[in-house]
């Protein structure tokens, strides 16, 4: 039987529209409508329920609206339609109501059947006017509207099994979080958006393997699987003890900025922060040349130590202090006499003699002592300023004689130039006795040097030999045209706590640097997705406080800073937390798209609410009842919210992250039969921890049978 188009519209009416304003539309449902399955429209089609679609008809096509609640009013008198006999009386009679969050537009396309959503409401209709219920072609408009559909990452239930698609420039350019509780699907939905968009790609792409970028930091280890099979990814691994076919993870301490050190050694900031970066800027300069033979390095050295005597020596003619303060600048003097005594026979060079001569001759004369109390007291009386000018003389023709003065500005101390850990440590050591202060600094240039005797930090920061920064680069971000791969699962699992925050904040920060240079030298960027697992963790939010700056709070900041400024120089974040409450609130305001699989707590899902408009909320009522796998996608990813059931990721691909088999592992069989055994083999382990712990205090390691 044929309908004309005004029966079939009549067909699909499920009620009216009895309260209209530009976010809220009330809808009375008729009495007769359906309950669960509607079979008045030529085919079963479900009724709509929460978060599904429905039309109402307005000037030049249909008005859009999901819908947010159903619920059943008690109305003593119920208007059944054509019934409204006065002689009657209904009995009281529950009547259905919904309300629905108006969406936007659907207009009838040229061609017959297919339709064109729009999002924005231009024309609202009026009260009376009936909502409908959207035909299988209607409702895959609406899902599937939007212009650059270039990713298919699920199907959307709500709108009979609607393709889901994005375009990867919306997803990556403007930051995406993907939010849920555990075991919600998390880890499997970014890899697979990160699998489905290169397949796609490679597909599309018409010179070779995609000119892509992913790297991703994965605290957990999971993802070294998930990337494996064809060489669409070709995935580089990155790892500390690394297996066959992986890289060992390094990130070279020269590469660490001012703060990151700082946070690091946890310096203080009046005392030892400035004499941290000036320590980083002094012995950074005149370091670009990695390559330089041992002879150059300790040539070097000494250029560098003459150097700041010479500046600490006519500081203090200039400032005064041999009259003032003469007996300090005497025992100065008198250190630097010493530190000279102790380099003299490694360098057969007479005017470092000179020097010594000239500084022991000033002390000499100037040098007195009493008995008090059985102590012996002794102190220098005022230089005259011709001594000290002898002495400064010396001392620069000393550093002409080695090469010049070593440029004391430098770099900027932030700038990853070569230097040894060891070094920072000795020279830190120079400053402090140069300066007077070692008090301060002893606890720092101690921790310094703990961490680099520490092997499994040492093999992470410090033993990268050979790495260069274009070589670093091209490893972690990728080579040209991608050849080496397209993504870098960087695995943080077995990082040393202490510096997996450093370790953190340096890759990100480096990539963001390159990828601003970039930018500045080629005046175009270089698309690069940067992905955060357990974001909660390392993109914490935390107290501004100046003197509390330790290696979680500058791990973030470093993510803030890519979060307002990356998407100008072509990097992406994707962030995938199960604590969003716990995040940074800027990192995750200048997210653009969410990805919410299931959140039930409380805290977290009030956070959630408060990141999208209004008119959403209703949707996001369903995120504690998601099922995994499922999730709703919203922002400017798409045109619309939608929820969507994610493309099943076969087992191979996914992430690891198995639920533990605790019955299969008691009853010793799985499910379908196949023996599961467990041995616990602890000498094994056993032997695996201590063969690290006893290298960690260079004790020999126990045999073990
Ligand atoms: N797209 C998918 N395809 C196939 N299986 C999936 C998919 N999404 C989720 N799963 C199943 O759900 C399980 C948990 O998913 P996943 O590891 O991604 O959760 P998660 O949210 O990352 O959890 P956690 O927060 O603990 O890391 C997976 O082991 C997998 O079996
Ligand atoms: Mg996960």
């Amino acid at each position: 039987m044929s309908q004309t188009p005004f029966e079939q519209a009549g067909s699909f009416r499920i009620g009216v529209v009895d309260f209209i304003s530009p976010d809220e539309v009330k809808v009375a449902i008729d009495i007769e409508a359906p309950d669960s399955v509607a079979l008045n429209t030529g085919g079963p089609r479900p009724f709509p329920r929460v978060n599904g679609y429905l039309l109402v008809p307005v000037d030049d096509g249909f008005l859009v609206g999901q819908i947010e609640w159903i619920t059943v009013e008690r109305s003593p008198f119920p208007k059944r339609r054509g019934m409204q006999d006065f002689g009657l009386v209904d009995l009281p009679y529950p009547l259905r109501r919904l309300r629905m969050n108006p969406l936007g537009i659907l207009r009838e396309a040229e061609d017959e059947e297919k339709y064109v959503f729009r999002r924005g409401a231009d024309s609202l209709p009026s009260v009376g006017t009936s909502v409908m219920l959207p035909t299988e072609p209607q409702l895959r408009s609406i899902v599937e509207s939007g212009e650059r559909r270039r990713v298919k990452i699920g199907t959307s239930p709500l709108a009979g099994d609607a393709q889901v698609c994005v375009d990867p420039d919306r997803l990556f350019g403007r930051h995406l979080a993907v939010l849920g509780n555990t075991g919600s699907g998390k880890s499997c939905s970014v890899a697979g958006l990160i699998r489905w968009s290169l397949e796609q790609a490679t597909k599309a792409g018409t010179d070779g393997p995609p000119n892509a970028r992913f790297i991703v930091l994965d605290p957990n280890g999971e993802y070294s699987r998930a990337f494996g099979g064809d060489n669409t990814i070709k995935p580089r691994i990155f790892k500390v003890d690394p297996a066959e076919g992986e890289t060992a993870l390094k990130v070279p301490l020269w590469f660490w900025n001012s703060a990151e050190w700082c946070s690091f050694t946890q310096a203080s900031a009046r005392t030892q922060r400035p004499l941290l970066r000036r320590a980083l800027r002094e012995i950074k300069s005149g370091r670009t040349d990695i390559t330089a033979s041992n002879e150059d390095e300790k040539q070097l050295a000494l250029r560098r130590f003459l150097t700041s005597c010479l500046i600490s020596v006519q500081r203090d003619l200039y400032s005064g202090a041999l009259r003032t303060d003469e007996s300090k600048f005497g025992f100065r003097l008198k250190a630097m006499a010493d530190d000279l005594d102790a380099k003299m026979p490694e360098y057969s060079d007479n005017h470092l003699a000179e020097v010594r001569d000239a500084i022991n001759e000033a002390l000499d004369a100037t040098y007195n002592s009493f008995e008090k109390d059985g102590k012996t007291i002794e102190y220098y009386r005022a230089f005259t300023e011709a001594q000290v000018q002898t002495i400064a003389a010396a001392l620069q023709s000393a550093v002409e004689s080695v090469g010049g003065i070593v440029y004391q500005e430098g770099p900027d101390e932030d700038v990853p130039l070569f230097f040894h850990g060891t070094d920072l440590a000795d020279h830190l050591e120079v400053l402090a006795s140069q300066e007077n202060v070692s008090q301060y600094l002893d606890f720092l240039v101690a921790r310094i040097r703990t961490f680099l005797s520490n092997p499994r930090m040492k093999a992470v920061v410090a033993d990268t030999d050979g790495i260069t920064l274009d070589r670093w680069l091209n490893d972690y971000i990728g080579a040209d045209v991608a050849a080496n791969g397209r993504v870098s699962v960087v695995d943080l699992s077995l990082v040393p706590t202490e510096v997996v925050h450093v370790v953190t904040a340096v890759i990100a920060r480096m990539t963001f640097e390159a990828l601003q240079r970039y930018v500045k030298l080629n005046d175009a960027t270089l698309p690069t997705v940067l992905v955060m697992e357990e974001a909660h963790t390392f993109i914490k939010r935390y107290k501004e406080d100046v003197e509390n700056q330790d290696a979680a709070t500058v791990c973030c900041q470093v993510f803030e800073r890519i979060a307002r400024e990356g998407r100008k120089f072509g990097l992406g974040l994707v962030l995938s937390s199960q604590r969003p409450s716990e995040l940074s609130p800027t990192v995750l305001s200048q997210c653009n798209s969410y990805l919410l699989h299931r959140i039930s707590n409380d805290r977290d899902q009030q956070l959630v609410h408060r990141l999208v408009p209004d008119n959403l909320r209703g949707l996001l009522r369903e995120l504690p009842s998601l099922p995994s796998q499922t999730a709703i996608l919203l922002g400017w990813a798409t045109e619309l919210p939608v929820l969507v059931k994610i493309n099943d990721l076969p087992k191979s691909q996914q992430p690891r992250s198995d639920d533990p088999d605790f019955w299969d592992v008691w009853v010793g069989s799985s499910k379908d039969g196949t023996p599961v055994s467990r041995t616990a083999n602890w000498q094994g382990i056993a032997a695996d921890w201590q063969a690290g712990a006893a290298s960690d205090s260079g004790a020999a390691a126990e045999p073990v049978e």
